[in-house]
Protein backbone atom coordinates (compact mmCIF):
# COMPACT_ATOMS: atom_id res chain seq x y z
CA UNK A 1 0.00 0.00 0.00
CA UNK A 2 1.46 3.33 -0.88
CA UNK A 3 2.06 5.47 1.46
CA UNK A 4 2.69 8.65 -0.40
CA UNK A 5 0.68 11.86 -0.20
CA UNK A 6 -1.57 12.14 -3.31
CA UNK A 7 -2.34 16.15 -3.63
CA UNK A 8 -4.72 18.00 -5.20
CA UNK A 9 -5.70 21.68 -5.31
CA UNK A 10 -8.95 21.41 -4.78
CA UNK A 11 -9.04 18.85 -1.28
CA UNK A 12 -7.86 21.25 1.48
CA UNK A 13 -5.34 18.06 2.95
CA UNK A 14 -4.15 15.94 0.62
CA UNK A 15 -4.77 12.26 1.65
CA UNK A 16 -2.62 9.19 1.49
CA UNK A 17 -3.61 5.73 0.71
CA UNK A 18 -3.37 4.93 4.20
CA UNK A 19 -5.05 7.36 6.00
CA UNK A 20 -8.07 6.66 3.69
CA UNK A 21 -7.42 2.45 4.57
CA UNK A 22 -7.32 3.87 8.03
CA UNK A 23 -10.87 5.41 8.33
CA UNK A 24 -12.02 2.70 6.10
CA UNK A 25 -11.11 0.32 8.58
CA UNK A 26 -12.24 2.18 11.55
CA UNK A 27 -15.98 2.95 10.09
CA UNK A 28 -15.92 -0.74 9.47
CA UNK A 29 -14.84 -1.05 13.23
CA UNK A 30 -17.97 0.61 14.07
CA UNK A 31 -20.20 -1.46 11.87
CA UNK A 32 -18.60 -4.20 13.56
CA UNK A 33 -19.40 -3.67 16.93
CA UNK A 34 -22.98 -2.80 16.09
CA UNK A 35 -23.46 -5.71 14.32
CA UNK A 36 -21.70 -7.97 17.04
CA UNK A 37 -24.37 -6.47 19.94
CA UNK A 38 -27.11 -7.15 17.21
CA UNK A 39 -25.80 -11.17 17.01
CA UNK A 40 -24.91 -11.29 20.96
CA UNK A 41 -27.91 -10.09 22.35
CA UNK A 42 -30.27 -12.03 19.76
CA UNK A 43 -28.53 -15.30 20.65
CA UNK A 44 -27.63 -14.80 24.13
CA UNK A 45 -31.31 -16.14 25.30
CA UNK A 46 -30.72 -19.15 23.90
CA UNK A 47 -27.94 -20.17 26.72
CA UNK A 48 -29.70 -17.62 29.40
CA UNK A 49 -32.96 -19.40 29.40
CA UNK A 50 -32.85 -22.10 31.18
CA UNK A 51 -31.46 -20.17 34.50
CA UNK A 52 -33.79 -17.84 34.26
CA UNK A 53 -36.42 -20.48 34.32
CA UNK A 54 -35.15 -21.64 37.39
CA UNK A 55 -34.77 -18.67 39.08
CA UNK A 56 -38.20 -16.88 38.41
CA UNK A 57 -39.85 -20.31 37.89
CA UNK A 58 -41.43 -19.19 35.00
CA UNK A 59 -43.15 -21.32 32.51
CA UNK A 60 -43.48 -21.15 28.93
CA UNK A 61 -45.10 -18.21 27.91
CA UNK A 62 -43.36 -15.45 30.31
CA UNK A 63 -40.25 -17.70 28.85
CA UNK A 64 -41.67 -16.69 25.25
CA UNK A 65 -42.38 -13.01 26.20
CA UNK A 66 -38.25 -12.88 27.23
CA UNK A 67 -37.14 -14.31 24.26
CA UNK A 68 -39.17 -11.81 21.59
CA UNK A 69 -39.91 -8.56 23.09
CA UNK A 70 -36.64 -7.97 22.43
CA UNK A 71 -37.62 -8.33 18.62
CA UNK A 72 -40.98 -5.77 19.45
CA UNK A 73 -38.45 -3.60 20.50
CA UNK A 74 -36.50 -3.87 17.64
CA UNK A 75 -39.60 -3.14 15.85
CA UNK A 76 -40.79 0.19 17.29
CA UNK A 77 -37.04 1.60 17.73
CA UNK A 78 -35.87 0.95 13.56
CA UNK A 79 -39.24 2.78 12.84
CA UNK A 80 -38.34 6.23 14.11
CA UNK A 81 -34.43 5.31 13.85
CA UNK A 82 -34.33 6.39 10.08
CA UNK A 83 -36.34 9.94 11.06
CA UNK A 84 -34.38 10.67 14.42
CA UNK A 85 -31.23 9.85 11.56
CA UNK A 86 -32.35 12.50 9.03
CA UNK A 87 -32.56 14.99 11.34
CA UNK A 88 -29.94 14.29 13.93
CA UNK A 89 -27.26 12.58 11.86
CA UNK A 90 -26.28 9.31 11.82
CA UNK A 91 -23.41 9.28 14.70
CA UNK A 92 -26.01 10.29 17.67
CA UNK A 93 -28.63 7.79 16.62
CA UNK A 94 -25.59 5.22 16.63
CA UNK A 95 -24.09 6.38 20.07
CA UNK A 96 -27.64 6.11 21.82
CA UNK A 97 -28.05 2.34 20.61
CA UNK A 98 -24.43 1.81 22.08
CA UNK A 99 -26.04 3.39 25.69
CA UNK A 100 -29.05 1.29 25.13
CA UNK A 101 -26.86 -2.00 24.52
CA UNK A 102 -25.09 -0.72 28.20
CA UNK A 103 -28.46 0.07 30.07
CA UNK A 104 -30.22 -3.20 28.52
CA UNK A 105 -27.70 -5.25 29.58
CA UNK A 106 -27.43 -3.60 33.17
CA UNK A 107 -31.51 -3.90 33.46
CA UNK A 108 -30.95 -7.34 32.95
CA UNK A 109 -28.04 -8.43 34.42
CA UNK A 110 -29.23 -7.31 37.78
CA UNK A 111 -33.02 -8.05 37.11
CA UNK A 112 -34.90 -9.14 40.37
CA UNK A 113 -38.11 -10.37 38.76
CA UNK A 114 -39.55 -11.03 35.23
CA UNK A 115 -41.39 -7.58 34.63
CA UNK A 116 -37.37 -5.38 35.16
CA UNK A 117 -35.93 -8.51 32.74
CA UNK A 118 -38.41 -7.90 30.07
CA UNK A 119 -38.12 -4.07 30.62
CA UNK A 120 -34.71 -4.28 30.11
CA UNK A 121 -35.01 -6.43 27.12
CA UNK A 122 -37.16 -4.12 25.54
CA UNK A 123 -34.38 -1.72 25.88
CA UNK A 124 -31.83 -3.81 24.63
CA UNK A 125 -34.60 -4.22 21.98
CA UNK A 126 -34.38 -0.45 21.43
CA UNK A 127 -30.69 -0.40 21.03
CA UNK A 128 -30.69 -3.08 18.29
CA UNK A 129 -33.48 -1.22 16.20
CA UNK A 130 -31.37 1.67 16.25
CA UNK A 131 -28.05 -0.42 15.46
CA UNK A 132 -29.36 -2.69 12.96
CA UNK A 133 -31.11 0.49 10.98
CA UNK A 134 -28.42 3.27 10.94
CA UNK A 135 -24.88 0.69 11.09
CA UNK A 136 -25.70 -0.76 7.86
CA UNK A 137 -26.60 2.59 6.29
CA UNK A 138 -23.59 4.77 7.76
CA UNK A 139 -21.51 2.07 6.36
CA UNK A 140 -23.00 2.01 3.50
CA UNK A 141 -22.97 5.95 2.58
CA UNK A 142 -19.53 5.89 4.44
CA UNK A 143 -18.13 3.20 2.02
CA UNK A 144 -16.12 3.26 -1.61
CA UNK A 145 -18.37 1.85 -3.95
CA UNK A 146 -16.51 -0.83 -5.54
CA UNK A 147 -16.84 -2.35 -1.80
CA UNK A 148 -19.23 -1.15 -0.69
CA UNK A 149 -21.16 -4.61 -0.16
CA UNK A 150 -18.30 -5.74 0.89
CA UNK A 151 -18.78 -3.11 3.58
CA UNK A 152 -22.28 -4.11 4.73
CA UNK A 153 -21.45 -7.87 4.90
CA UNK A 154 -18.72 -6.97 7.39
CA UNK A 155 -21.73 -5.98 9.83
CA UNK A 156 -23.38 -9.41 8.86
CA UNK A 157 -20.21 -10.99 9.97
CA UNK A 158 -20.46 -9.62 12.95
CA UNK A 159 -24.03 -10.65 13.62
CA UNK A 160 -22.74 -13.69 13.15
CA UNK A 161 -19.64 -13.48 15.26
CA UNK A 162 -22.20 -12.19 18.05
CA UNK A 163 -24.43 -14.94 17.93
CA UNK A 164 -21.57 -17.05 17.85
CA UNK A 165 -19.36 -15.18 20.56
CA UNK A 166 -22.94 -15.60 22.91
CA UNK A 167 -23.17 -19.47 21.90
CA UNK A 168 -19.87 -19.66 23.61
CA UNK A 169 -20.21 -17.73 26.28
CA UNK A 170 -23.38 -19.90 27.15
CA UNK A 171 -21.33 -23.07 26.91
CA UNK A 172 -18.92 -21.47 29.00
CA UNK A 173 -20.86 -20.43 32.32
CA UNK A 174 -23.62 -22.91 33.82
CA UNK A 175 -27.06 -21.80 32.98
CA UNK A 176 -27.23 -20.38 36.77
CA UNK A 177 -24.71 -17.72 35.78
CA UNK A 178 -27.19 -16.09 32.71
CA UNK A 179 -26.95 -12.71 34.91
CA UNK A 180 -23.31 -12.65 33.54
CA UNK A 181 -24.27 -13.38 30.23
CA UNK A 182 -26.22 -10.56 29.41
CA UNK A 183 -23.61 -8.56 31.42
CA UNK A 184 -20.99 -9.04 28.84
CA UNK A 185 -22.70 -7.41 26.60
CA UNK A 186 -20.97 -4.03 28.06
CA UNK A 187 -17.82 -4.55 26.92
CA UNK A 188 -18.68 -4.23 22.91
CA UNK A 189 -21.08 -1.62 24.12
CA UNK A 190 -18.31 0.11 25.61
CA UNK A 191 -16.26 -0.10 22.39
CA UNK A 192 -19.18 0.90 19.97
CA UNK A 193 -19.71 4.37 21.84
CA UNK A 194 -15.64 4.76 21.79
CA UNK A 195 -15.46 3.98 17.99
CA UNK A 196 -18.13 6.46 16.81
CA UNK A 197 -17.38 9.03 18.91
CA UNK A 198 -14.08 8.87 16.61
CA UNK A 199 -15.49 8.16 13.07
CA UNK A 200 -16.79 11.02 10.86
CA UNK A 201 -20.03 12.07 10.56
CA UNK A 202 -21.88 10.42 6.88
CA UNK A 203 -20.72 13.01 4.57
CA UNK A 204 -24.24 12.44 2.81
CA UNK A 205 -26.14 13.74 5.66
CA UNK A 206 -23.85 16.81 6.24
CA UNK A 207 -24.30 17.43 2.64
CA UNK A 208 -28.00 17.37 3.10
CA UNK A 209 -28.07 19.30 6.31
CA UNK A 210 -26.01 21.84 3.74
CA UNK A 211 -22.99 22.19 5.85
CA UNK A 212 -20.96 21.26 2.50
CA UNK A 213 -17.35 22.44 4.42
CA UNK A 214 -17.65 19.29 6.68
CA UNK A 215 -19.32 17.32 4.02
CA UNK A 216 -16.34 17.67 2.05
CA UNK A 217 -13.71 16.66 5.47
CA UNK A 218 -15.56 13.73 5.99
CA UNK A 219 -16.22 12.59 2.29
CA UNK A 220 -11.97 13.10 2.21
CA UNK A 221 -11.07 10.69 5.01
CA UNK A 222 -12.62 8.11 3.06
CA UNK A 223 -11.84 8.68 -0.91
CA UNK A 224 -8.92 9.28 -2.58
CA UNK A 225 -8.07 13.07 -3.08
CA UNK A 226 -8.62 13.15 -6.72
CA UNK A 227 -12.08 11.13 -6.21
CA UNK A 228 -13.63 13.62 -3.58
CA UNK A 229 -14.61 16.11 -5.87
CA UNK A 230 -16.24 14.13 -8.46
CA UNK A 231 -17.95 12.40 -5.61
CA UNK A 232 -18.63 15.84 -3.88
CA UNK A 233 -20.30 17.28 -7.14
CA UNK A 234 -22.46 14.17 -7.39
CA UNK A 235 -24.21 14.20 -3.92
CA UNK A 236 -24.47 18.09 -4.92
CA UNK A 237 -26.18 17.49 -8.10
CA UNK A 238 -28.69 14.78 -6.48
CA UNK A 239 -29.33 17.08 -3.22
CA UNK A 240 -30.01 20.46 -5.58
CA UNK A 241 -32.54 17.48 -7.44
CA UNK A 242 -33.90 16.90 -3.48
CA UNK A 243 -34.44 20.69 -2.81
CA UNK A 244 -36.21 21.38 -5.66
CA UNK A 245 -38.64 18.65 -4.67
CA UNK A 246 -38.61 19.75 -0.94
CA UNK A 247 -38.20 17.58 2.21
CA UNK A 248 -39.50 14.41 2.13
CA UNK A 249 -42.11 13.19 4.25
CA UNK A 250 -43.51 9.69 5.29
CA UNK A 251 -46.20 10.09 2.31
CA UNK A 252 -42.90 10.57 -0.16
CA UNK A 253 -41.68 7.13 0.93
CA UNK A 254 -44.71 5.38 -0.63
CA UNK A 255 -44.92 7.67 -3.68
CA UNK A 256 -44.87 5.55 -7.40
CA UNK A 257 -41.52 6.74 -7.89
CA UNK A 258 -40.28 5.22 -4.43
CA UNK A 259 -42.80 2.55 -4.55
CA UNK A 260 -40.61 -0.20 -6.88
CA UNK A 261 -37.59 0.15 -4.23
CA UNK A 262 -39.64 -0.27 -1.18
CA UNK A 263 -41.21 -3.11 -2.37
CA UNK A 264 -37.56 -4.93 -2.97
CA UNK A 265 -36.56 -3.67 0.41
CA UNK A 266 -39.72 -4.72 2.67
CA UNK A 267 -40.28 -7.65 0.05
CA UNK A 268 -36.08 -9.16 0.89
CA UNK A 269 -36.46 -8.40 4.84
CA UNK A 270 -39.52 -10.44 5.31
CA UNK A 271 -38.63 -13.00 2.98
CA UNK A 272 -35.35 -13.02 5.09
CA UNK A 273 -37.09 -13.69 8.06
CA UNK A 274 -39.55 -16.14 6.75
CA UNK A 275 -37.33 -18.68 5.22
CA UNK A 276 -36.90 -19.41 8.92
CA UNK A 277 -33.38 -18.44 10.03
CA UNK A 278 -34.26 -16.82 13.39
CA UNK A 279 -36.64 -20.09 14.05
CA UNK A 280 -33.17 -22.09 13.96
CA UNK A 281 -30.90 -19.58 15.76
CA UNK A 282 -33.52 -19.43 19.01
CA UNK A 283 -34.77 -22.79 18.58
CA UNK A 284 -31.41 -24.79 17.26
CA UNK A 285 -31.42 -26.79 20.79
CA UNK A 286 -34.79 -27.95 20.40
CA UNK A 287 -34.67 -28.58 17.08
CA UNK A 288 -31.84 -30.64 17.80
CA UNK A 289 -33.66 -32.49 20.83
CA UNK A 290 -36.51 -33.18 18.31
CA UNK A 291 -34.15 -35.06 15.86
CA UNK A 292 -32.85 -37.06 18.46
CA UNK A 293 -30.27 -35.55 20.53
CA UNK A 294 -31.19 -36.29 23.99
CA UNK A 295 -28.30 -34.82 26.31
CA UNK A 296 -28.22 -31.09 26.75
CA UNK A 297 -24.31 -31.19 25.92
CA UNK A 298 -24.36 -32.85 22.35
CA UNK A 299 -27.56 -30.16 21.72
CA UNK A 300 -25.80 -27.13 23.27
CA UNK A 301 -22.10 -28.01 21.14
CA UNK A 302 -24.03 -28.93 18.17
CA UNK A 303 -25.95 -25.47 18.14
CA UNK A 304 -22.40 -24.16 18.81
CA UNK A 305 -20.72 -25.83 15.80
CA UNK A 306 -23.81 -26.74 13.42
CA UNK A 307 -25.31 -23.16 13.63
CA UNK A 308 -23.00 -20.84 15.37
CA UNK A 309 -19.38 -21.29 13.61
CA UNK A 310 -21.28 -22.03 10.30
CA UNK A 311 -22.79 -19.25 10.58
CA UNK A 312 -19.46 -17.03 10.51
CA UNK A 313 -17.33 -18.92 8.65
CA UNK A 314 -20.27 -18.88 5.24
CA UNK A 315 -20.81 -15.48 5.97
CA UNK A 316 -16.96 -14.63 4.46
CA UNK A 317 -17.62 -15.84 1.29
CA UNK A 318 -20.44 -13.03 0.60
CA UNK A 319 -17.56 -10.69 2.13
CA UNK A 320 -15.40 -12.10 -0.45
CA UNK A 321 -17.60 -12.58 -3.37
CA UNK A 322 -20.48 -10.06 -3.23
CA UNK A 323 -18.69 -7.30 -4.95
CA UNK A 324 -17.57 -9.43 -7.65
CA UNK A 325 -20.12 -11.85 -8.62
CA UNK A 326 -23.08 -9.40 -7.49
CA UNK A 327 -25.85 -9.33 -5.44
CA UNK A 328 -28.65 -11.57 -7.42
CA UNK A 329 -26.17 -14.78 -8.11
CA UNK A 330 -25.19 -15.61 -4.38
CA UNK A 331 -28.71 -15.02 -3.49
CA UNK A 332 -30.28 -17.80 -5.61
CA UNK A 333 -27.55 -19.72 -4.73
CA UNK A 334 -27.78 -19.36 -1.25
CA UNK A 335 -31.67 -19.97 -1.34
CA UNK A 336 -31.33 -23.25 -3.23
CA UNK A 337 -29.10 -24.63 -0.80
CA UNK A 338 -31.58 -23.17 1.80
CA UNK A 339 -34.56 -25.37 -0.22
CA UNK A 340 -32.89 -28.17 -0.61
CA UNK A 341 -31.61 -27.91 3.43
CA UNK A 342 -34.81 -27.47 4.47
CA UNK A 343 -36.67 -30.44 2.52
CA UNK A 344 -34.51 -33.11 3.72
CA UNK A 345 -34.87 -31.70 7.37
CA UNK A 346 -38.51 -31.92 6.64
CA UNK A 347 -38.17 -34.81 5.06
CA UNK A 348 -35.77 -36.32 7.99
CA UNK A 349 -38.71 -35.59 10.40
CA UNK A 350 -41.71 -37.27 8.20
CA UNK A 351 -39.36 -40.59 8.13
CA UNK A 352 -39.37 -40.74 11.91
CA UNK A 353 -42.90 -39.95 12.59
CA UNK A 354 -43.44 -43.49 10.38
CA UNK A 355 -41.68 -45.34 12.84
CA UNK A 356 -42.81 -46.55 16.30
CA UNK A 357 -39.99 -46.50 18.09
CA UNK A 358 -36.52 -43.89 18.31
CA UNK A 359 -34.52 -46.71 16.10
CA UNK A 360 -34.66 -44.05 13.41
CA UNK A 361 -33.71 -40.95 15.52
CA UNK A 362 -29.72 -41.12 14.99
CA UNK A 363 -30.28 -41.25 11.43
CA UNK A 364 -33.06 -38.49 11.60
CA UNK A 365 -30.25 -36.76 13.97
CA UNK A 366 -27.47 -37.10 11.36
CA UNK A 367 -29.59 -35.79 8.26
CA UNK A 368 -30.72 -32.61 10.55
CA UNK A 369 -27.16 -31.51 11.59
CA UNK A 370 -25.95 -31.61 8.25
CA UNK A 371 -28.87 -29.90 6.27
CA UNK A 372 -29.13 -27.53 9.30
CA UNK A 373 -25.62 -26.42 8.41
CA UNK A 374 -26.20 -26.34 4.72
CA UNK A 375 -28.91 -24.45 5.52
CA UNK A 376 -26.83 -21.86 8.10
CA UNK A 377 -24.52 -21.59 5.27
CA UNK A 378 -26.76 -20.70 2.83
CA UNK A 379 -27.87 -18.51 4.11
CA UNK A 380 -25.05 -16.70 5.61
CA UNK A 381 -23.87 -16.19 1.70
CA UNK A 382 -26.88 -15.26 0.27
CA UNK A 383 -29.47 -14.03 1.94
CA UNK A 384 -28.00 -12.81 5.68
CA UNK A 385 -26.15 -9.84 4.10
CA UNK A 386 -27.11 -9.41 1.29
CA UNK A 387 -30.31 -7.91 2.21
CA UNK A 388 -28.54 -5.72 4.44
CA UNK A 389 -26.28 -5.17 2.06
CA UNK A 390 -29.50 -4.00 -0.51
CA UNK A 391 -32.01 -2.46 1.86
CA UNK A 392 -28.95 -0.06 2.47
CA UNK A 393 -28.35 1.23 -1.19
CA UNK A 394 -31.61 1.03 -2.96
CA UNK A 395 -33.11 4.22 -1.75
CA UNK A 396 -32.25 7.89 -3.07
CA UNK A 397 -30.85 10.15 -0.38
CA UNK A 398 -33.94 11.92 0.06
CA UNK A 399 -35.71 9.06 1.56
CA UNK A 400 -33.19 7.09 2.82
CA UNK A 401 -33.44 6.73 6.59
CA UNK A 402 -37.06 6.46 6.95
CA UNK A 403 -37.32 3.50 4.25
CA UNK A 404 -34.31 2.22 5.78
CA UNK A 405 -36.31 2.15 8.59
CA UNK A 406 -39.56 0.59 7.38
CA UNK A 407 -37.61 -2.32 5.73
CA UNK A 408 -35.87 -2.49 8.80
CA UNK A 409 -38.95 -2.84 11.07
CA UNK A 410 -40.50 -5.22 8.49
CA UNK A 411 -37.74 -7.51 8.94
CA UNK A 412 -38.03 -7.37 13.25
CA UNK A 413 -41.79 -7.87 12.69
CA UNK A 414 -41.19 -10.74 10.36
CA UNK A 415 -38.81 -12.38 13.10
CA UNK A 416 -41.13 -11.75 15.90
CA UNK A 417 -43.33 -13.78 14.39
CA UNK A 418 -41.66 -16.64 13.49
CA UNK A 419 -39.95 -16.87 16.69
CA UNK A 420 -43.61 -16.19 18.43
CA UNK A 421 -45.20 -18.69 16.52
CA UNK A 422 -42.42 -21.60 15.38
CA UNK A 423 -42.83 -23.66 18.71
CA UNK A 424 -46.89 -23.84 18.46
CA UNK A 425 -46.93 -23.99 14.34
CA UNK A 426 -44.25 -27.42 15.18
CA UNK A 427 -46.85 -28.75 18.16
CA UNK A 428 -50.12 -28.10 15.73
CA UNK A 429 -48.86 -29.53 12.08
CA UNK A 430 -45.96 -31.24 13.18
CA UNK A 431 -42.09 -30.42 12.75
CA UNK A 432 -42.33 -32.14 8.96
CA UNK A 433 -44.85 -29.97 7.73
CA UNK A 434 -43.25 -26.51 8.93
CA UNK A 435 -40.12 -27.12 7.46
CA UNK A 436 -42.06 -28.26 4.04
CA UNK A 437 -43.85 -24.45 4.38
CA UNK A 438 -40.59 -22.85 5.27
CA UNK A 439 -38.81 -24.40 1.82
CA UNK A 440 -42.10 -23.39 -0.02
CA UNK A 441 -40.71 -19.61 1.24
CA UNK A 442 -37.93 -20.34 -0.35
CA UNK A 443 -39.49 -20.66 -3.59
CA UNK A 444 -41.52 -17.52 -3.13
CA UNK A 445 -38.41 -15.51 -2.60
CA UNK A 446 -36.91 -16.88 -5.66
CA UNK A 447 -39.44 -15.73 -7.69
CA UNK A 448 -39.94 -12.39 -6.13
CA UNK A 449 -36.07 -11.76 -6.13
CA UNK A 450 -36.04 -12.80 -9.64
CA UNK A 451 -38.88 -10.32 -10.79
CA UNK A 452 -38.40 -7.42 -8.35
CA UNK A 453 -34.71 -7.17 -7.04
CA UNK A 454 -31.97 -5.34 -9.65
CA UNK A 455 -28.05 -6.01 -9.62
CA UNK A 456 -26.56 -3.39 -7.33
CA UNK A 457 -22.83 -4.08 -7.61
CA UNK A 458 -20.76 -2.01 -8.57
CA UNK A 459 -22.59 1.38 -9.24
CA UNK A 460 -22.62 4.54 -6.78
CA UNK A 461 -25.45 4.89 -4.45
CA UNK A 462 -26.34 8.38 -6.97
CA UNK A 463 -25.99 5.85 -10.35
CA UNK A 464 -28.52 3.54 -8.66
CA UNK A 465 -30.83 6.15 -8.01
CA UNK A 466 -30.50 7.65 -11.39
CA UNK A 467 -31.65 4.05 -12.69
CA UNK A 468 -34.65 4.07 -10.48
CA UNK A 469 -35.39 7.32 -12.20
CA UNK A 470 -35.46 5.71 -15.59
CA UNK A 471 -37.77 3.48 -14.96
CA UNK A 472 -38.14 0.26 -16.62
CA UNK A 473 -37.60 -3.44 -15.64
CA UNK A 474 -34.89 -5.06 -13.25
CA UNK A 475 -33.67 -6.42 -16.99
CA UNK A 476 -32.64 -2.84 -18.08
CA UNK A 477 -30.36 -2.77 -14.93
CA UNK A 478 -28.13 -5.95 -16.12
CA UNK A 479 -28.59 -4.41 -20.03
CA UNK A 480 -27.15 -1.06 -18.83
CA UNK A 481 -24.29 -2.58 -16.73
CA UNK A 482 -23.13 -4.59 -19.42
C1 LIG B 1 -30.78 -11.51 10.31
C2 LIG B 1 -31.01 -11.94 11.72
C3 LIG B 1 -30.39 -13.31 11.92
C4 LIG B 1 -28.94 -13.30 11.52
C5 LIG B 1 -28.33 -14.65 11.58
C6 LIG B 1 -29.32 -11.50 10.04
O1 LIG B 1 -29.08 -11.05 8.75
O2 LIG B 1 -31.34 -10.23 10.09
O3 LIG B 1 -32.38 -11.95 11.98
O4 LIG B 1 -30.50 -13.70 13.24
O5 LIG B 1 -28.79 -12.78 10.22
O6 LIG B 1 -26.99 -14.65 11.24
Amino acid sequence: MSTETVTSGEVPEGRSARSVLKWVLLIALVTFFAGLLFGYDQGVIAGALAGIGQDFKVGNFAKEVITSWVTLGALFSALVAGTLADRFGRKPILLSAGVLFIGGAVIQGVAPDVPVLTAGRVITGFGIGFASTIAPLYAAEMAPSKIRGRMVSTYQLAITVGIFFAYLVSDLLEPGRWREMFLVAIIPGTLLIIGVLIVPESARWLAKMGKEKKAEESLAKVTPADEVQPHLSDMEHELAHEKAEGEATWGDVFSPGIRKALIVGVGLSIFQQITGINAIIYYANTIFESAGLTSTGAQTTATLYCVGLTNVLATFIAVAYVDRFGRKPLLFLGLTGMFVALCAVGLGFAIESTKDTGAGASVVGIITMAALVVFIASFAFSLGPIVWTIISEIYPNRVRGRAVSLATAANWGAAFLVTQFFLTVVDGIGEAATFFILAAMCVLAYAFIWRYVPETKGRSLEEIQAQWAKGGSTKDWEEDSA
